[in-house]
Parts: C-alpha cells; sequence; structure tokens
C-alpha cells in the first residue's frame, strides 16, 4: 500500500480498532518515514518536495493522518490517536532538522569548492613596461658623466629671468634672448618664466657650492616654438659645468672627445667650429663624423660628412662674476646638449613628435 493510500483512509477502513492497531499503523508510517529520509540525496530542491509530502499543510502525511485517523477516530481511539501522532510529529521534526543541518553544510561546501582558486591556472600577465627612450638616453649620459667624476644635480623649471637671463651674462636687450622668447607665468612677464635651457643650474650651483664644481644637469626646457618634426614646446637638456683651478681648452676638448666616443662608439671623430654663446668665450659647436655614413657624406649629414651635436665652450668669466668666483683664478666649461636630438640621431628616428605621443607600437622598439 502506498502512502497515500494508507493515510487517506481511516482506522475503521485500516482494520485498526484497538490501540495495538493504532501503534503497529504509525510505527508502519515512521519505519517509511525513516526509510525515505535514509536514501533521500542531500539535493536542496528534492529535499523540499520531501517536506512538501511529509509536513505539507494541506495533503502532507502528517496533515491526513490528523484528518483521516485523529479527526476520524472513534472517541475511544482517540486519546491513543492522539499521542501515537504528537510521537511521530516530534520524530519526524527532530530528523528534520538534523537533516537540514546536514544539507547546509553539504550546500557550503560545494559553494566553496566552486568559489576556489585554482591554482593550476596561469595567472594574469600585467606587462611593466619599459623606461622611455629618452629616460634611456638621460641613463646612458649620465653614465657617462659620472665615470669621469660629474655628478647629476637637478633643478626647478620655473625660473627668475634673473638666472635663466642676467647671471648668464644676457642682459635685457641682447639678442640672444630673440631665439629664446618663452613663456612667462601669468601676470609676472618680469618675475617667472618656464626656464628655456638648463643653463641657469650653472649659477645656482656655483652660488652654493665652492669649487671644484663638476655636474651635470638633466631637465626639461620650455619655448615659443612652433612645433614641427623637429621642433615641440617643450625638449630635454643636458647641462654640463666643470671650474677648477688649471681647466684649460685642453681638458674641455679631451672630455668632449671623450663623450663623443662613449656615445657614439669609438670611430666617431669630433670637431670643434667656433660659435657664440653669451656665457662661454670661446664658444664652439662640437659636431661629430656622421654616424650614418661615418664621414664619407650622405644625405643626413647632408654630405658634409659631420653632424652637429651640441654648444658649449669656455665660461666666460663675467659669469663669474654673478656668482662671487674669482674669475682670475678659476676657469672652467660648460656645454648644454639637446638629449631628444641625441636620442634622435642615436636611434635614428626621424619625427620628434613620436617620442611623445606615447604609441607603444613605437615605444615598444625601445626594450
Ligand atoms: N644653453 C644653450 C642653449 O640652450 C646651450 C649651451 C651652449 C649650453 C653652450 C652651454 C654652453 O652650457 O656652454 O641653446
Amino acid at each position: 500500500m502506498t502512502m497515500i493510500d494508507l493515510t487517506s483512509k481511516t482506522l475503521a477502513e485500516l482494520g485498526a480498532a484497538d490501540e495495538a492497531g493504532v501503534a503497529a499503523l504509525f510505527a508502519d508510517v515512521r519505519c517509511r518515514f525513516d526509510e525515505q529520509v535514509a536514501i533521500h540525496s542531500t539535493d536542496r530542491e528534492s529535499w523540499k518536495a520531501f517536506l512538501v509530502q511529509w509536513t505539507g499543510r494541506k495533503s502532507g502525511t502528517l496533515s491526513q493522518i490528523t484528518d483521516n485517523w485523529l479527526k476520524a477516530s472513534p472517541p475511544e481511539l482517540k486519546r491513543a490517536v492522539g499521542q501515537e501522532l504528537n510521537k511521530l510529529k516530534a520524530h519526524v521534526e527532530a530528523i528534520i532538522e538534523e537533516k537540514r543541518v546536514q544539507i547546509e553544510a553539504v550546500a557550503e561546501q560545494s559553494a566553496q569548492l566552486r568559489d576556489k582558486i585554482d591554482l593550476s591556472l596561469p595567472g594574469i600577465e600585467r606587462p611593466i613596461g619599459t623606461r622611455h627612450v629618452i629616460r634611456q638616453t638621460y641613463e646612458e649620459l649620465e653614465r657617462i658623466f659620472r665615470s669621469i667624476g660629474f655628478s647629476v644635480v637637478e633643478g626647478p623649471e620655473i625660473e627668475t629671468p634673473y638666472y635663466n637671463f642676467e647671471a648668464l651674462n644676457i642682459p635685457e636687450h641682447h639678442p640672444a634672448r630673440d631665439n629664446m622668447d618663452t613663456f612667462y607665468l601669468e601676470g609676472s612677464r618680469t618675475s617667472h618664466l618656464l626656464r628655456t635651457h638648463t643653463s641657469p643650474m650653472q649659477i645656482r650651483t656655483m652660488e652654493k657650492e665652492k669649487p671644484p664644481v663638476r655636474i651635470v644637469v638633466p631637465g626639461k626646457v620650455y619655448r615659443r616654438d612652433n612645433p614641427d618634426s623637429t621642433h615641440g614646446y617643450m625638449f630635454h637638456q643636458i647641462e654640463g659645468l666643470a671650474v677648477d683651478e688649471d681647466i684649460t681648452f685642453c681638458d674641455f676638448k679631451g672630455t668632449v672627445e671623450y663623450f663623443v666616443r662613449e656615445f657614439l662608439g669609438p670611430k666617431a671623430k669630433t670637431r670643434l667650429r667656433p660659435s657664440y654663446f653669451p656665457f662661454t668665450e670661446p664658444s664652439a659647436e662640437v659636431d661629430a663624423t656622421c654616424h650614418v655614413c661615418g664621414g664619407s657624406g650622405c644625405r643626413v649629414c647632408k654630405f658634409s660628412g659631420w653632424i652637429e651635436l651640441f654648444g658649449a665652450g669656455m665660461v666666460d668669466p663675467a659669469v663669474y662674476g654673478f656668482v662671487k668666483y674669482d674669475a682670475d683664478k678659476l676657469s672652467g666649461f660648460a656645454f648644454g646638449m639637446g638629449v631628444d636630438r641625441l636620442a634622435m640621431m642615436k636611434y635614428g628616428i626621424s619625427e620628434l613628435p613620436l617620442l611623445y605621443q606615447n604609441d607603444v607600437r613605437f615605444l615598444r622598439q625601445f626594450p
């Protein structure tokens, strides 16, 4: 007999006429319940269905028993049926609670398994990038000058006209200011500007330090240039200054030649051409044999065999006057290089804007 058959009948129909008969029926029901619980899986959905089947208000087994056995029982058996039913209910509830705890534990466990990190999966690779080609060039330049006793110092990008011009022997109406026409900070046409070169750090360093001085100064500089393939409103320089007693033009030339060979390779030759800067005397343009043709002449060097590298010279004694150095005792040399230019030359880059566009296709070429 199925459970439904059993509980939809009355006690009389089932032939239970006394307490023993009632007890036997309840024992049967309890036994079936225990069996079903034992074979029941811990799956939540089917457990819900099982609960409904046993404890559902309307047609659950317990309700059926209440309606068909208890309520419909002859008065002399009511007490016995009531007691048996209470025992059965208590048993069912206790077991259900036990099972609920079990089912939840299993669900929790499988949720944990689902969320578990799979350590055998390969990790997510986040590329960390590389140093920009300008930075790489700076590092190379700094390495070379450090190797011969220079130290690296940095200075402010916002300068006063005094450091940017006057103390470098460029008085107010000097024509050398023309090509450095520059960015003044708003409301301070005379008090602050974006430095047009790294040379102001020559002055700041000599003001602070006693000779001997041997420094290089990397940094950004700004000019009101029209942008094209070799010009921008900002570029990078590295300044150099060496001042001591007895520094001669030979020291200057030797340093410059050493630098050119280190930077461009042992075959590179150096040439000095007369030039003019207000803060050096004499002044020179430093040229190197063309890195493309090696000096035989090509389009890059306009068939001259030489490429202009940077400006330099012996420090003009007038500059020492601004920093209270003794011009009779001291001498020295200075130079100022355009780092973007050097990088473009060294790595064969033809367009300056490429350096600033952050296009990874370009940057990846300089790992
Ligand atoms: N400051 C110069 C410029 O930006 C470059 C320069 C030339 C720097 C000669 C020097 C130097 O120190 O001696 O055009």
